[in-house]
């Protein structure tokens, strides 16, 4: 059978990521390609013990079908927890509880996007929700990220090339890939500039939470004045990826249309995870449980930090993330990543080349993304040490 497949899906490739969870398996590939939780931060006896109790109290109410807008009482939690720690105003904002923060990329682009249309994205950015909007037939138009955030200037320069561009995708905090945060004065320009030519933004934040450094700064979602500001937050990174769960904050207006587009999308999110979330944020110590999983990232990211910067070439380059799961290091520019990942993993250690988190993937890249969450300290060690040795080999 020949099949003709959909244009939506012909230009959308495979995450190089996910191919490369496959090398993970191999036991001796140290890993830092990845970009799961540290199996660590999962409370798994807290949600063993929550999941009999809710079968022995509420077998059925696990079983049925749930509403498409999410477990109330989670919603509710959600809200006051965003409202008392985010300074979120839920007077013309609405939540929703969803599968995930990739489903909320999906369900903000469903409501919004039409054939072709444009997405202003930071550049390099995570690749699941570029894929996402590729498979909308969407047109990508990369702004190139610094560690505050996006360039301003060139922001400005793609909203002019591009005046019918309908969405703004930001990863505010800890940015997937490069671990950068958006300064406080960038997200007042970006909320500024999407008002001024007329555009949406998806602010995407499943990292917030996990800040080990420096002073939280306010989600554009509480600049926002005019509804345009789609904000996302996932429970994979506080919680646990598998349960599948985020959440999406929405102007009120656009219930009905979000309402319809998650029922076309899964109907409703898994009752029981949500009910686990709702159970363990009211009842456990939730606050306790993101302070232990900081307290954990936040050793491990020195550690890494600390030894690239021991072992690497002085001309690669990198950042100090507050918070998150990754570092990017940028090789001189003009250099291409790629081979350099290639022979890193033939040496056993992953990680990823920025390739994959740009929008034109033909053209070569100096960045690669490494992860602390994962490996053990020995392994960030020794992993650093080799990718160390082969800095220099390359820069000389
Ligand atoms: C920036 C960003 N957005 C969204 C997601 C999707 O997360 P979830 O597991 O909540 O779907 C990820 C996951 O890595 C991410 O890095």
């Amino acid at each position: 059978m020949e099949y003709i497949i959909s244009d939506r899906l012909q230009g959308v490739k495979g995450s190089i990521i996910r191919e490369l969870f496959k090398l993970m398996k191999d036991p001796n590939i140290i890993s830092f390609g990845g970009g799961n939780p540290s199996a660590e931060t999962f409370p798994v006896e807290d949600i063993a013990r929550i999941t009999s109790e809710a079968f022995e109290k509420n077998p059925i109410g696990m079983l049925q079908y749930g509403l498409s807008e999410g477990y109330d009482p989670l919603r509710e939690t959600m809200k006051a927890h965003l409202t008392k720690n985010e300074g979120f105003d839920f007077t013309d904002n609405e939540l929703f509880i969803v599968s995930g923060g990739q489903q909320a990329a999906d369900l903000t682009a469903k409501v919004f996007l039409n054939e072709a249309d444009v997405i202003i994205t930071e550049e390099p950015s995570f690749i699941g929700c570029m894929n996402t909007f590729r498979s909308y037939n969407a047109k990508l138009v990369g702004v190139p990220m610094r560690p505050d955030g996006m360039d301003i200037d060139k922001l400005e320069a793609a909203l002019k090339a591009n005046p019918d561009a309908k969405l703004l995708y930001i990863i505010p905090n800890f940015q997937n890939p490069t671990g950068y945060t958006t300064s406080a004065e960038k997200r007042k320009a970006i909320y500024k500039l999407a008002r001024q030519y007329g555009v949406m933004i998806l602010e995407d934040n499943p990292y917030g939470e996990i800040r080990f450094a420096g002073n939280p700064i306010p989600a554009i979602k509480t600049l926002d004045t005019d509804g345009r500001v789609v904000y996302a937050g996932s429970f994979s990174k506080t919680m646990a990826p598998a349960f599948r769960l985020g959440f999406i904050v929405f102007n009120r207006a656009l219930i009905p249309r979000m309402t319809v587009a998650k029922q076309c999308t899964d109907v409703h999110s898994t009752v029981l995870f949500q009910h686990i979330c709702h159970e363990y944020m009211t009842t456990r110590d939730y606050k306790g449980h993101i302070a232990q999983t900081c307290e954990l990232y936040g050793k491990k990211a020195a550690l890494m930090l600390g030894e690239m910067k021991k072992r690497f070439h002085k001309g690669v380059v990198f950042n100090k993330p507050e918070g998150g799961l990754f570092v990017m290091a940028f090789l001189p520019e003009g250099m291409d990543s790629t081979p350099f990942v290639e022979e890193g993993i033939r040496r056993g250690v992953a990680t990823i080349p920025g390739v994959a988190f740009v929008v034109d993937q033909s053209r070569p890249n100096n960045g690669f993304r490494l992860n602390y969450s994962t490996p053990t300290d020995e392994q960030i060690v020794r992993g650093v040490e080799i990718l160390g040795k082969l800095t220099h080999e390359y820069l000389g």
